[in-house]
């Protein structure tokens, strides 16, 4: 039977008083030794199942049409094919985390340049490729937007507003009113889409890299038509998501397709390319933000529109603005946001979406007010952090901005800040900037069950380890519930036979299914409390042995039968009443070469208070991680489509930048101001994986500023738009 549990009210720290001393150290990774001897199973990698056949996706060539003939006699003729299948249900937009809600259609409908449109089946992935690519297509094509610049089909959501945002501008002493552009990103993960699919009888069984297992058993029951009693997913090792896996994709459903009409294992693996052309990406952002001040620095009037773009018949759009409307308080608020509707790659969820590039400009902005009242970026912002949530009054749940903004500027030496533009190496303009770090916090809904025989302990959930620690921390929360050693502790993740937990995405995994594994294990102790007669507030588990009220036992002795405990837990009251999320300060130093434009990124220091910390070296390794990608977001991040059809250009990673290791410094500090936060969750935790990207690109664009003096609007700062902002010498 499963225990539910719905979070109404803050609960003891539980893991404060468990003295395993398990929970929150640097534990290395359990997985990790599969991972570096390339034995752990990712899905192109698992060993082919007897049989198998190999599946190509053909992308569409056109922006916007029909597709009127696909010569397939003449593929069919090609040594090693199989077949080539065109179906309703694999052309179908790979909605993410939206089940049921994308709608399905026709086979020949393009909507975008990219888009699956058949899948090549062959004895071997060089066949259906060479295929594949061999494949002569005939199209019918219609005009069609390709990017927000030149389409005025624009949806306007409602504005969201506290106070009177436009009397509070106008009684501003001092204002900014300033535009950005940020523009669309790959969420590049290292391994490329991949799915294997088997049939028996009328059930599926899916193999696939995928973020959120529960979600995604029901996205492929929906688009195949078929009831999710008849889907199993496999999942247990993600090379990365970022987004990009957090919806079925167009690689599963065709599996799926093809195996049951070839009645064999099919597997499709994407190249780099067709995760370029076929994957959702981030959309581009246009920013308009206006701040408006007291002349002794009180923000009164804070402002954040955006512009930016999907399909036709996407719900997703980028919320830019998401934590412009958290951080600071004002007398007048307001955000509207519109979505130009264009022919390109569906836009999506891509690490720490809205947070990632709204701040990016948002936090600019504030620095450039900052410039104009002539007070310290770090003043401004000190002086303005609000009581209460701006827009609707929660008060928040944990809150150490403050803390994370002082303590990294001493730690940093913000102190020796210059005049901008003052400092010169040679041909390098040196600056330092910093911005504040942000990104909400949810609980999602989600089950664990746990096992305990003797002193051996197995964790169960269909949670995902996207390369984040998982299978880490999940570990050292019942090894340290349980009192055991990690060692006897397994966990086993990524199959929706298990029960279901929220998944990896939006920063909420570990403290989802870790408070359901939580939730289990205190369920175990409290079936041990009784077995040697304590009550559960007396008992103590550590070391493999059970005390309590002066009975004690060795849990070998005790548990000679196996005890299985399953709870769930989802968001309550709680959620309602406060208002949770992760916080920091991010700081940067930069050389900005005076002739080239090159930006070197010197050294770089974040400090974040989210939660308590559940293992501090895959939780440092988030941290950093994000903070690399901040510095892509602001220097080297762009891709691009041809202006004509919309074809992504940049589709490989010679051509997407993402930082690599000479663009990053060697000193990157991570600092965690350890909080517990009693109204997120029974573990105390808040999400860590998508704090460390948001306001870390603010930073280094800020940084830029202040070495060389002059403002850069679109992101990234690429060398030619530095130059140009230099002016005319
Ligand atoms: Mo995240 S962009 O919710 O994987």
């Amino acid at each position: 039977m499963t225990d539910r549990f719905t979070m109404d009210e803050p609960q003891p720290r539980l893991l404060d008083e468990t003295g395993q001393g398990v929970i929150g150290t640097p534990m290395d990774r359990p997985d990790g030794p599969q991972k570096v001897s390339g034995t752990a199973g990712y899905t192109a990698d698992h060993p082919a199942p007897e049989g198998m056949a190999h599946g190509y996706l053909v992308r569409a060539t056109i922006a916007r049409g029909k597709v009127l003939k696909i010569d397939r006699e003449g593929a069919m003729g090609l040594e090693g094919v199989l077949d080539v299948i065109t179906d309703p249900r694999m052309t179908r937009n790979p909605a993410q985390g939206m089940a049921g809600e994308a709608p399905v259609q026709p086979a020949d409908a393009v909507h975008y340049h990219g888009q699956p449109i058949a899948l090549v089946v062959a004895s071997t992935f060089e066949a259906a490729r060479d295929a594949a690519q061999r494949l002569s297509v005939e199209y019918e094509t219609e005009d069609a937007a390709v990017s927000p610049g030149n389409t005025r089909d624009t949806e306007v959501d409602d504005p969201e507003t506290a106070g009177d945002f436009d009397a509070a501008w106008d009684s501003s002493e001092v204002t900014v009113d300033l535009n950005y552009t940020t523009p669309s990103h790959a969420a590049a993960a290292m391994e490329p889409h991949a799915a294997v699919a088997q049939w028996n009888g009328d059930a599926v069984e899916l193999r696939g890299s995928l973020q959120m297992v529960r979600f995604n058993k029901k996205e492929l029951a929906d688009s195949l038509g078929i009831d999710a009693s008849q889907v199993r997913i496999l999942s247990p090792f993600v090379g990365g998501g970022f987004g990009s896996k957090l919806g079925i994709g167009p690689e599963a459903v065709a599996a799926a397709i093809a195996s049951q009409k070839l009645g064999r294992p099919v597997r499709v693996v994407m190249t780099r390319q067709n995760v370029f052309d076929m994957i959702l990406r981030r959309s581009e952002t246009a920013q308009h933000v206006r701040l408006g001040a007291t002349r002794d620095g009180r923000i009164t009037a804070i402002s954040h529109d955006d512009r930016v773009s999907n399909l036709d018949e996407e719900g997703f759009a980028e919320p830019v603005s998401q934590a412009s409307q958290f951080l600071y308080g004002a007398d007048g608020l307001s955000f509207t946001q519109t979505v130009a509707r264009i022919a390109a790659t569906p836009a999506g969820s891509v690490r720490a979406p809205g947070e990632a590039v709204g701040m990016v400009a948002f936090e600019a902005a504030i620095d450039e007010l900052a410039d104009k009242l002539g007070m310290d970026p770090l003043d401004l912002r000190l002086k303005n952090l609000p009581e209460k949530h701006p827009m609707d009054g929660r008060p928040y749940s944990a809150r150490r901005l403050a803390d994370c903004l002082t303590e990294g500027a001493e730690l940093f030496g913000w102190d020796a800040r210059w005049e901008a533009g003052s400092r010169r190496e040679g041909d390098w303009l040196i600056g330092m900037g910093m911005s504040s770090a942000a990104r909400s916090n949810v609980l999602v809904k989600s089950a664990a069950r746990v096992r305990l025989t003797g002193d051996r302990a197995i964790v169960e959930t269909d949670m995902t380890d996207i390369g984040t620690g998982s299978y880490a921390i999940l570990n050292q929360i019942a090894a340290e519930m349980l009192g055991l050693s990690p060692d006897r502790v397994e966990v086993r993740l990524g199959d929706s036979d298990l029960p279901g937990a929220s998944g990896s995405g939006g920063s909420f995994g570990a403290s989802s299914a870790g408070s359901a594994t939580f939730l289990a294990a205190k369920k175990i102790r409290a079936e041990i409390a009784r077995k040697i007669g304590c009550s559960e507030e007396a008992l103590t588990l550590q070391k493999g042995r059970a005390r309590g009220d002066n009975r004690e036992a060795d849990l070998s002795g005790l548990v000679t039968e196996e005890i299985v405990a399953e709870a769930e837990i989802e968001g309550g009251k709680t959620a309602e009443s406060h208002f949770s999320s992760g916080f920091g300060a991010h700081f940067a130093e930069v050389a900005v070469n005076e002739w080239t434009g090159e930006v070197r990124v010197r050294r770089m220091l974040g400090v974040m208070s989210m939660g308590r910390i559940l293992n501090e070296k895959t939780a440092r390794s988030q941290a950093l991680g994000g903070m690399i990608w901040g510095i892509g977001t602001a220097l080297t991040e762009d891709m691009q489509s041809d202006s004509r059809d919309g074809h992504v250009v940049t589709r490989d990673l010679a051509n997407y930048h993402v930082p690599s290791h000479a663009d990053v410094p060697g000193d990157m500090q991570v600092v965690f101001l350890e909080e517990r936060d009693d109204w997120a969750n029974p573990i105390q935790t808040k999400g860590i994986g998508e704090l460390g990207i948001s306001g870390a690109g603010a930073a280094v664009i800020n940084a830029i500023s202040h070495a060389s003096g002059h403002r850069i609007y679109d992101i990234p700062a690429l060398p030619d738009r530095v130059i140009s902002s230099f002016g005319v010498k």
